[in-house]
């Protein structure tokens, strides 16, 4: 009996353990988010191998153009850029002619960067949504570091690239581990709009995911044709 007692306590303290270690499930508001745009540049770029070229330009756009749909705080830096990493695309500046750019000069985390920390501190937001290049790096260094600071972090999983999935997914687990959550534009798009019917709804997520997620766009244009100009066809009737 003793020793069944001790095992069941063992068991609870391992199960406190966990739930102790886990992180609790938050979801993000675009009332305490901001955008961070880090390192997309266009001569790391071509350090992005675990994502087809176009997919993943179409993907860095489309992480920027987040904080325009939900008007959060952007705050942008890059590293080394006149050298060899290059600016930001210049589709992502003319997004955001008047947000922070921190053109950091040495420091690889971006938390190194006293500015950048200021520039973070400055928006007086705790969620914070997050992609860069290179994963492992970029993205996981600053990431873990605001984890460390107190910051929930959203890391947007198909803005940030690597040289290998190897590579991504390993550096993924580790961010994971550290309670950063791994989540999906469409995910942070959905999670930060809440409800359809909101103000931004309907009316202006769906024309963005048209541009930046055709995937749902076409099926809001399919459902358009139908309304518009569809007509049943043999086959068709009573599927419903
Ligand atoms: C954001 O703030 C507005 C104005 O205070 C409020 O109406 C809205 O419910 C808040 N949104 C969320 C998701 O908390
Ligand atoms: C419906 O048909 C009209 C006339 O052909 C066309 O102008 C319009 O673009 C169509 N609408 C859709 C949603 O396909």
């Amino acid at each position: 009996m003793k020793f069944l007692s001790a095992c069941v306590f063992a068991v609870l303290g391992l199960a406190t353990a966990v739930s102790g270690n886990a992180v609790p499930w938050e979801r993000l508001n675009k009332n305490d988010s901001m955008l961070l745009i880090l390192d997309l540049q266009v001569g790391l770029y071509q350090l992005v191998r675990d994502f087809d070229a176009t997919l993943y330009r179409n993907n860095l756009i489309a992480h920027a153009a987040v904080g325009k749909l939900f008007d959060l705080p952007v705050v942008m830096t890059t590293s080394a850029q006149q050298g060899p990493n290059g600016p930001l695309p210049k589709e992502i500046l003319e997004m955001y002619p008047d947000a922070p750019l921190i053109k950091r000069q040495g420091e690889v985390d971006a938390w190194d960067n006293a500015d950048f920390r200021a520039a973070i501190q400055a928006t007086g937001k705790k969620q914070i949504i997050v992609a860069g290049i290179v994963t492992d790096v970029c993205t996981t260094f600053l990431a873990l570091s605001l984890r460390a600071e107190g910051y929930s972090v959203w890391a947007n999983i198909e803005a940030s690239g690597t040289t290998t999935p190897l590579i991504r997914d390993v550096s993924n687990d580790r961010m994971q581990t550290a309670g950063v959550q791994m989540v999906s534009l469409f995910s942070i798009v959905c999670d930060l709009m809440r409800d359809w019917r909101n103000t931004p709804g309907a009316a202006t997520v769906l024309p963005w995911l048209d541009q930046y997620m055709p995937v749902y766009g076409y099926v809001a244009r399919a459902h358009l044709a139908a309304i518009e100009n569809g007509t049943v066809i043999p086959g068709e009737a009573g599927l419903n």
